[in-house]
């Protein structure tokens, strides 16, 4: 596996190769990551990982300084799981001058949910994935379901911008408790980490309650209003039922899958097309997850 630092060496090491497959990371590896290069192998070769920590994509009072950088220990991982190149710009590489040409995310779509309580936070990943997506070329490019809304931006972007760039998503891995996996499981202490499966709890309980009143037969059918209502009412049980357990809830939510909209009763009625997502903070250690249904 070779490491390259300078986009000209990556330019070099890339030559002629049409179906490079790319897993673009922050670094801090886990299995995660690992299966998405496990991902990546199947579906093209050479293997890319990036490792940068973007300070685009941090807000002002957020963890940039602090974010794990355990660059050595990523590399044995990446080698052993089969990445044939890294891609490990520093800042002065990326950004050589103030990256002041960004990609600006739709309003609906880069402004809610993450983006609404990490505002800047789409077009800080919406530019660094397409520089990155500039460096590498790649073919098909994997990200991981745990960033849901991640995934969607970057997915809407390639088709706008008609990148050709075939995006796979990868499935969120869990810890045995249902914990999903993030390279900030590392700030919880002791006491933290035991509580850290609740927000997967939240969620499946959300999943439930949205699964019961998709079922439910009232008198009167529910109109979409009606549905946003009861959906409402839901959410705030989830995060209710969170904060009691110490938790600050930013949001748990249940949407459509393809646009993140707010679903009415004809979205509700239909299987699979759901997504209930949340985001909250335990100590000072922010936490993301969702679950498709
Ligand atoms: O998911 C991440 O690790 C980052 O947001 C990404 C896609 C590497 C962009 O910095």
């Amino acid at each position: 596996m070779r490491v390259v630092e300078r986009i000209v060496d990556l330019r070099e090491a890339l030559r002629g190769s049409a179906r490079t497959s790319f897993v673009p990371t922050m670094g801090n590896l886990h299995e995660g990551h690992l299966s998405l290069v496990r991902i990546a192998k199947a579906h093209g070769q050479p293997v890319v990982a990036s490792i940068f920590v973007n300070r685009l994509q941090f807000g002002p009072n957020e963890d940039f300084g602090r974010y794990p950088r355990t660059f050595e220990r990523d590399c044995d991982e990446l080698r052993a799981a089969g990445c044939d190149l890294v891609f490990a710009p520093d800042e002065t590489e990326l950004y050589p001058v103030p990256q002041t040409f960004r990609v600006a995310t739709p309003a609906g779509l880069g402004d809610i949910l993450e983006g609404e309580f990490r505002p800047g936070f789409f077009e800080g990943v919406a530019t660094v994935v397409l520089k990155l997506f500039g460096c590498v070329q790649p073919a098909v490019a994997v990200f991981g379901r745990k960033d849901y809304q991640q995934l969607l931006v970057v997915r809407k972007m390639v088709e706008q911008f008609a990148l050709p760039i075939r995006i796979l998503p990868g499935e969120t891995s869990r810890e045995t408790d249902g914990l999903a996996m993030s390279s900030r499981n590392g700030y919880l202490d002791a006491a933290q980490r035991a509580q850290a499966p609740a927000l997967h709890r939240a969620l499946l309980a959300l999943v439930d309650r949205t699964r019961e009143l998709a079922r439910s037969r009232p008198s009167q059918p529910l109109d979409d209003e009606a549905v946003r209502r009861a959906l409402q009412a839901l959410e705030r049980e989830a995060i209710d039922a969170l904060r009691a357990r110490g938790w600050a809830p930013d949001y748990l939510s249940v949407r459509r899958r393809d646009d993140l909209a707010a679903p009415g009763s004809a979205d509700l009625a239909q299987r699979e097309s759901l997504v209930a997502l949340g985001a909250a903070r335990i100590g000072s250690t922010r936490l993301i997850d969702n679950i498709e249904f």
